[in-house]
């Protein structure tokens, strides 16, 4: 049974228990953070840990992240983890208390919970579909809250139409997925949405423009309407989960050749290579 960690202990996943009254429960009054593991190495952990702390100031939850890194280190030890691909998971709320609004009592303890679990194996290299959904999420989508029921709802659309995910639409701008970035690249341009309330600001999307930067490419943050995506060359999420993953058509219709393309591929390989080192075997091929 895999040993997670919760408020302080680390304990059997059938021995930790929350009061049904903890406030992530009953109203999703927590944030997150997925970080990745190499081997027992953390991917770009400070920006994790940056953006986790300026969630828990967002939303007024007196905690810090600071437990993340050494309760990561004995959660990939206890659970056999250290010498794979893992990600850890950790979740702060803002405690357990009767069930009002507004605030609980001053004093009362944020719930901390944490697990690692080994990653999936990756989709198919070659892309994947995706398809068009409004964005119904709401409107501060840079905190990454657990309230992910328009995610959840939209990614099971996704797949009952065996697509890898849905693109959330806006104001007809394509803006990102459910749990992943989207960029797409137009005449040699590398093009994302601009940081701000309506995107998560990805640790991977500011790797992946990084990246581009070094291999020389243009990049601009400005958003891009769902028509201006459908002209582009390439088109692809970018997320912990994924790196830099191609999509190869939306809603049926193909982008650029239907194939995935160079841009995609150079980040995803550079993106793999500082997560492993450059001496490691790569994912390429
Ligand atoms: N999701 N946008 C959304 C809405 C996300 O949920 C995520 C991450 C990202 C990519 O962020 P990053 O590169 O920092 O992983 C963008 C995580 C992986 C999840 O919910 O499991």
């Amino acid at each position: 049974m895999p040993i997670l960690y919760l408020n302080g202990r680390f304990l059997p996943e059938g021995e930790a228990g929350i009061s049904p009254l903890d406030r992530g429960f009953l109203f999703a009054d927590a944030i997150y953070e997925v970080v990745r593991y190499d081997r027992g190495r953390p991917y770009r952990l400070g920006e994790h840990l940056t953006r986790m702390r300026e969630g828990l100031g967002a939303i007024r939850i007196n905690a810090t992240p600071d437990f993340f890194e050494a309760v990561g280190k004995r959660l990939l030890a206890e659970n056999g983890l250290a010498d794979k691909d893992a990600f850890v998971y950790a979740q702060v709320s803002r405690g357990a208390a009767p069930r009002y609004h507004a605030f609980p009592p001053e004093g009362t303890t944020p719930t901390v919970f944490a697990f690692a679990r080994e990653m999936d194996p990756p989709p198919p290299p070659d892309g994947g579909k995706a398809i068009l959904l409004t964005d119904e999420r709401w409107g501060r989508c840079d905190i990454k809250s657990v309230m992910l029921l328009p995610n959840v709802l939209a990614a099971q659309t996704a797949r009952e139409a065996g697509a890898i995910d849905a693109i959330l639409v806006r104001d007809g701008f394509a803006l990102e997925g459910t749990k992943a970035n989207l960029f797409m690249v137009s005449k040699g341009v590398l093009r994302t949405s601009p940081n701000g309330p309506r995107i998560l600001p990805g640790v991977t999307r500011a790797a992946a423009i990084e990246a581009a930067r070094r291999i020389g490419l243009e990049v601009e943050e400005r958003a891009f309407t769902v028509e201006e995506m459908f002209k582009a060359q390439e088109v692809f999420f970018a997320s912990t989960t994924l790196w830099a993953y191609p999509i190869v058509s939306v809603e049926g219709r193909p982008i650029g050749s239907g194939k995935g393309g160079p841009v995609t591929r150079m980040i995803r390989d550079a993106l793999y290579d500082e997560f492993r080192g450059p001496a490691a075997p790569s994912m390429r091929g």
